[in-house]
């Protein structure tokens, strides 16, 4: 066992790390980017993100975890670049503003168990009147957050590692059942075809963009969770394969939820698909109305069952956020892990309180900014969104294949790799990870940055 406590064993690791990579992201975010982004084209950019672009950078903050044992900020100065802590720095930060608003959509799956419960099929119509009741979505995303510390206080194997290790293949089932119901609906195959076949013509910069910030989101990347992660896993571990199997089951389990989400919509917009593209609230709109379909009883107890696994699984994700401030002041400023995680839960509800206001409560963070391309003004989650998701990951990946290339040598990395991992020494694999390190990912992260910035502000 790693000296600052770690995974119990392997499959510890790769559960908690798939879990937290595994989320809302890839239920409630994958499907209202994909429909936002134009269907197949989206999902063809993103898969070629997933696998071209972020194992690679995983591969490297796991690898960077394990060698230095260290929290985001702390792993850098352990390497002996203590200038380079910046990078966890931000990693941080993007950590607190992802996880403001993260909990909010959490809070709102939450309230979702009891809606679902109560049979309320027809919340669907009346979403926005629910998002806008503040003192209902305030206390649900108030209870979410004081799950979320109450795992990361406990430490990380005794909370993360059993929580993820009995949900998500439970989640996997559940979302299997789904997207074989939703197929045998009439006009699926039109929500299928938009879902799967790319159309050249929709392809937009922001489709690029948002794809890419989808990828390392999803995927928990670029800003140090992982390498947070990786610094309780033992040495004797194979990070190539680990990190291989969390890229699978994360894209799979984003494909599946597509596969469940786009066949629905086929049905409920029979075969138009016009509202595809509504944002935030598509599975929360779609999803109801599908349950209702099912009917009664049977639909109230799959509906409630959904949204209590989604809810385990957002779970495991606000875990691996708030983990990241934490270990970082519990390991940087010598403070208990309590007083660290009341003092990151207290920031991160205040930061998320505009968010939250703006789903319809106050005019003014519904209507917060309008950008680049969007066709309409964006609302303050989805400013937030812009900048954590889409900006600052993409971002810290791009430095943390910098560093961990031309600062700290490429050889220091492939060392760290092969310990556990020998056959990586003559993989086709490693031939890549040289190549792609130092110039492909930085080259193309950076220039999608730079076009993105002219893009938005000239
Ligand atoms: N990957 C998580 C999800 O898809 C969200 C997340 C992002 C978690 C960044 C940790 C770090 O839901």
């Amino acid at each position: 066992m790693a000296p600052r406590g770690g995974f119990s064993n392997r499959l510890g690791f790769i559960a908690a790390a798939a879990g937290s990579a595994v989320g809302l992201g890839n239920i409630w975010g994958f499907p209202f980017e994909v429909g936002q982004g134009g269907g197949g084209i989206f999902v063809l950019i993103y898969l070629f993100f997933c696998f071209t672009l972020c194992l690679p950078v995983m591969l490297t903050e796991v690898a960077i975890g394990r060698r230095t044992n260290k929290n985001a900020v702390g792993a850098f100065t352990a390497l002996g670049y203590k200038r380079w802590n910046f990078i966890g720095k931000l990693g941080v930060l993007s950590g607190v503003l992802i996880l403001s608003f993260y909990n909010l959509i959490a809070g709102w799956s939450f309230g979702y168990i009891f809606e679902m419960a109560t049979a309320n099929f027809n919340i669907s119509e009346g979403f926005n009147s629910f998002t806008s009741d503040l003192l209902k979505v305030g206390s649900y995303a108030l209870i979410f957050m004081l799950m979320t510390s109450l795992v990361v206080s406990k430490g990380i194997s005794g909370g993360i590692e059993k929580i993820a290790k009995i949900l998500m293949p439970t989640l996997i089932l559940m979302i299997l059942g789904v997207v074989i119901y939703s197929l045998t609906l009439p006009h699926s195959m039109e929500g299928l075809k938009f879902y799967l076949l790319p159309d050249l013509s929709e392809i937009k910069f922001s489709t690029i963009y948002n794809a890419m910030g989808q990828a390392f989101f999803s995927l928990s990347l670029g800003m140090g969770a992982l390498i947070t992660y990786g610094s309780y896993v033992g040495k004797n571990e194979n990070l190539v394969s680990s990190v291989t199997f969390i890229t699978l089951a994360d894209v799979g389990i984003a494909v599946l939820a597509g596969l469940m989400i786009f066949p629905l919509v086929g049905f409920l917009t029979e075969g138009s698909m016009s509202g595809v593209n509504s944002g935030p609230e598509l599975i929360f709109v779609t999803l109801p109305k599908i349950f209702g379909t099912i009917g009664g009883v049977t639909g109230a107890i799959v509906g409630t069952f959904f949204f209590i696994l989604l809810c385990f699984a957002a779970l495991t994700s606000t875990v691996s956020l708030m983990e990241v401030p934490v270990s970082y002041t519990v390991d940087e400023w010598g403070i208990s892990r309590k007083k660290a995680v009341v003092i990151s839960a207290i920031v991160v509800f205040l930061v998320g309180i505009p968010s939250m206001l703006g789903h319809g409560f106050s005019c003014f963070f519904t209507e917060f900014a309008q950008f680049g391309d969007s066709e309409k003004p964006l609302n303050f989650l989805g400013v937030i969104m812009g900048i954590a998701n889409d900006t600052f990951l993409p971002l810290g990946g791009f430095l943390i294949m910098i560093f961990a290339s031309h600062i700290w040598k490429k050889e220091n990395l492939d060392q760290e790799i092969m310990m556990g991992a020998p056959k990586y020494e003559s993989s086709l694999l490693r031939k890549y990870m040289h190549l792609s390190t130092s110039y492909i990912i930085p080259i193309v992260l950076f220039s999608i940055f730079v076009t993105t910035v002219i893009n938005t502000f000239f």
